[in-house]
């Protein structure tokens, strides 16, 4: 056993092939059945990513994909803390899986992400569930590998949690969902430690991707057939100014249009205090950016987005908007709200509608606020019952709600380009396509327009999405009253 740890590489990522390399050996003895592996996935994109990342190191170690939860050799689960019911959803899981390893001991089960960088957390796994054998954080899920072989050669369980790092480890093996879309990280963690959120705590201090490492990735990616990508990062409008060579994000956005073969670029998180003129700029001039911008609110008042310590004001929120629409008029943009935030009033909740009713979100996820362990808004004073907190949450929901099917109806009539991301499992012959704005189209369509972007006319608005029909392309055309209700019969 030693010599396989004594001759392994100390520098990453050549230590975890390595270690891949051993995975394999190890199962690929005589008598070995093969291993079958499943990965679950709470959270957000960013999560979504590293367990491409998970995916992608499992197959390198020779464990075959397409396991389910019930019956894989090895079920990981990629865990999210942002909000209590994340956490919640967890643990109903691994109840199944507590009953299901009783049964078979031989099963294996890997919990990862951002809940296990809460020490809390981690000691109630050890406790409560001793059938658990890899643990691990947001850190170092490069170290898969490395885990698993240690594991499968001993038999014992294996805890590994950093409390933080400056390392980004390049070149793992990554296996997309989607073959013609992907996320791309430009940066990990968050310095902006708005008081309700864990993220910084788990997900650690900011760093930046070199801009050299996105564009060879981006470029690697459209060799591989990808047209659009969605540049990931929990605040990208900070990116690249802790590198040495500093970079602004849309300097980053000007050279990634830049690689060919890429047709549509998306990104996620912008943070409305390091939105730049600069970043509108770039955007307004882009054919390749997609009109679409997520733009989280939080509050609309500001003495609770103080009280949140998210450094803008309701007024510079508000211009932001109004300049966005103003510069970039077919832009669509969404939000994020938080409900009941400590100390939120009856007027501070107003303040939030009335800016919904102003901003005219094309849509917005509206969040309970939940109140975690560790944070500054966890000890502030005046928590808002929870009965006053649903009930603003339903009428926020409901205001929402009815700006979105209103705003999502504009651009009936009109013929716009469609990226087919899939189509219906029914049988029912219907495509499904993402407009440049975010928005979802069905229309009559088959398996062989998947990852095409297509000229589609949008007949009627159902909400949240048209349905349309494939068209030629020519011209933007108004829906007459009849023609749209016979779409809808
Ligand atoms: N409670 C409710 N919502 C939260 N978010 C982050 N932390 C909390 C919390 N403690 C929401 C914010 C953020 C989104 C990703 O999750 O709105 O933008
Ligand atoms: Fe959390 Fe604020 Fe960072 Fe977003 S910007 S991840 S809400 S601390």
């Amino acid at each position: 056993m030693n010599t396989v740890f004594q001759n392994a590489p100390a520098g990453e990522p050549e230590r975890q092939y390595y270690f891949m390399e051993e995975c394999r050996r190890l199962l690929r003895q005589p008598g070995q059945k093969p291993l079958r592996f499943c990965i679950i996935t709470f959270g957000c994109q960013m999560n979504a990513k590293d367990s491409e990342k998970l995916e992608g190191i499992l197959l390198r170690c020779g464990l075959k994909a397409g396991g389910t939860e019930k019956q894989a050799d090895l079920v990981i689960y990629n865990t999210c803390t942002v909000r209590e019911n994340a956490n919640k959803k967890l643990y109903g899981h691994l109840g199944l899986m507590k009953s299901l390893c009783e049964k078979n001991p031989e099963r294996m089960t890997a919990v990862c992400g951002c809940m296990m960088q809460e020490p809390d957390e981690v000691g109630r796994m050890r406790k409560n569930y001793p059938f658990i054998d890899l643990i691990f954080g947001t850190h170092n899920i490069f170290r898969l590998s490395e885990l698993l072989y240690r594991r499968l050669l001993t038999g014992q369980k294996q805890i590994d949690i950093w409390e933080g790092t400056d390392q980004i480890v390049e070149d793992l093996p990554s296996v997309r969902k989607y073959a013609f879309k992907a996320g791309v990280n430009i940066m990990y963690g968050c310095n902006n430690f708005c008081t309700y959120c864990i993220v910084p705590y788990v997900r650690g201090r900011e760093r930046s991707r070199e801009p050299e490492d996105i564009l060879k990735e981006v470029r690697e990616l459209a060799a591989d057939g990808v047209t659009e990508v969605m540049l990931l990062g929990q605040n990208v409008n900070s990116y690249g100014k802790t590198l040495d060579n500093p970079v602004s994000f849309a300097q980053l956005l000007k050279r990634v249009e830049e690689v060919e073969g890429i047709r549509r670029i998306r990104f996620m998180t912008s943070h409305p205090k390091d939105l730049s003129d600069e970043l509108i700029d770039v955007m307004k001039h882009s054919a390749k950016i997609c009109r679409h911008l997520h733009l989280p609110l939080q509050s609309g008042s500001t003495r609770i987005l103080a009280a949140m310590n998210r450094r803008y004001t309701a007024e510079s929120y508000l211009a932001l908007a109004q300049k966005l629409r103003r510069e970039i008029p077919d832009l669509s943009l969404t939000t994020d709200i938080i409900v009941g935030f400590p100390g939120e009033t009856e007027e501070d909740f107003e303040a939030t509608m009335e800016m919904v009713r102003r901003v005219r979100y094309d849509s917005a996820f509206t969040f309970l606020y939940s109140r975690r362990t560790g944070t500054p808004a966890a000890k502030m004073e005046g928590q808002v019952p929870d009965d006053i907190a649903h009930a603003r949450f339903d009428r926020l929901l409901a205001l929402v709600q009815k700006i979105s099917a209103e705003e999502s109806s504009r651009d009936t009539g009109r013929v716009m380009d469609a990226l087919v991301e899939e189509v219906s499992g029914d049988g029912s012959g219907m495509a499904t396509g993402r407009l440049s704005n975010n928005v979802m189209v069905h229309f009559p369509g088959d398996a062989s327009l998947i990852g095409k972007i297509l000229p589609v006319r949008l007949l009627a608005s159902k909400g949240f999405y048209y349905i349309g029909e494939q068209t030629d392309g020519i011209g933007d055309y108004a829906v007459s009253g009849d023609e749209e209700q016979m779409v809808n019969r």
